[in-house]
């Protein structure tokens, strides 16, 4: 059956608050020879999406407006590009999309095949969009960056977000000893999915419970890069810091001969697709604390803003 040449969507016509993002009736994407189109099962809210949309991150993430927000995705691919290989037609599949292009918050998204991998099967295809995000990153921060080995001592700071869960469940497959940090509410969901210690960031400090030398330090918290570099000292020499939120100063690592990484999620379709065999093998499974329509995105960004939504929010958008 030939795709309909419009399509449901949220686009974003102007920076500022939700109001400026409306449920409409769009041109169908087109695609390109590398790339597929995706009929989306679900998408998945992340923090950064808000701050896009109300404009505060304009530089770094120019959006030529009216746009379609929403970088990750699950769905079934309708249609291949000529150079395209590696997919079919009709195969479920998931993606972290470009940020800077149209995104999921549609019924259909293009996206280059590169990024794409075919879904887990032992999970359902919706819930399978709010991982891309959070596997990926949590993947390049511990293991390209952070080198992270079987038996290594870890800190997640910021463990029970849609990072977080992924990081730690990635960590203890990994064989490393997991330490989080989390509000207290969370440290049930956070035993059931394997940590092996918890510190309550509302109660404690981080520098006063931790004894033993870190190797890896993965920050992912709102903390300041003062407090996030006052946790250098506890990285054992040649230990590392990755951080995703607020950069630890360089010239104290310096001086205690430990790394720091800041680094930014990259697509990777290849990753995505060894996230999609732990996910089959039981290894790695998406948190998901809330599921919205899509039609109700506008007031989600609503709640975001005024800092009401906890845990991750999966968009279902075919069901
Ligand atoms: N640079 C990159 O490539 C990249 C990629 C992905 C995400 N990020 C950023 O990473 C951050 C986390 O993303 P996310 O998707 O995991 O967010 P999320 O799902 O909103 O989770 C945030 C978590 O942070 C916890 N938290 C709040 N204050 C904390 C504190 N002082 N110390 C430790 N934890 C605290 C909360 O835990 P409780 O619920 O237990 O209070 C919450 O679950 C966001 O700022 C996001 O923009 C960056």
């Amino acid at each position: 059956m030939p795709a309909p040449e419009m399509m449901h969507a949220i686009r974003v016509h102007a920076y500022g608050n939700s109001e400026k993002m409306h449920y409409e009736n769009v041109l169908m994407p087109k695609i390109e020879a590398d790339e597929v189109l995706i009929k989306v099962s679900a998408t998945a809210f992340n923090p950064l999406d808000h701050l896009i949309r109300m404009g505060v991150v304009q530089e770094t993430f120019p959006h030529k407006l009216p746009y379609i927000p929403n970088v990750e995705v699950s769905g079934t691919i309708t249609e291949i590009g000529k150079g395209v290989k590696n997919l079919k037609v009709g195969e479920p599949v998931f993606a972290l999309l470009n940020i800077l292009s149209n995104g999921a918050a549609a019924e259909y998204v293009a996206t280059k095949a590169e990024y794409v991998a075919v879904a887990p099967k032992k999970i359902k295809l919706p819930e399978v969009a709010a991982m891309p995000v959070g596997a990926l990153t949590a993947w390049q921060a511990l293991f390209d960056h952070g080198q992270l080995e079987s038996g290594q001592r870890v800190l997640i700071a910021g463990a029970a977000g849609g990072v977080g869960t992924l990081a730690v469940q990635l960590a203890k497959w990994k064989g490393a000893h997991v330490i989080g940090t989390a509000s207290e509410a969370s440290f049930p969901m956070l035993k059931e999915i394997g940590i092996d210690e918890l510190i309550d960031y509302n109660q404690e400090m981080v520098e006063e419970r931790i004894e033993d030398k870190l190797d890896l330090i993965f920050n992912l918290s709102p903390e300041g890069s003062n407090e996030v570099s006052n946790w250098l000292h506890l990285l054992r020499e040649g230990g590392t810091l990755v951080s995703i939120t607020s950069p630890a100063d360089g010239k104290v690592a310096k001086e205690l001969n430990v790394n720091v990484v800041h680094m930014n999620v990259q697509q990777s379709g290849e990753q995505l697709a060894h996230i999609a065999k732990l996910v089959d093998e039981g290894v790695l499974k998406p948190v998901i604390a809330e599921k919205v329509k899509l039609k109700d995105l506008a007031e989600l960004h609503h709640r975001a803003e005024v800092g009401t939504v906890r845990g991750k929010v999966l968009i279902t958008v075919g069901e």
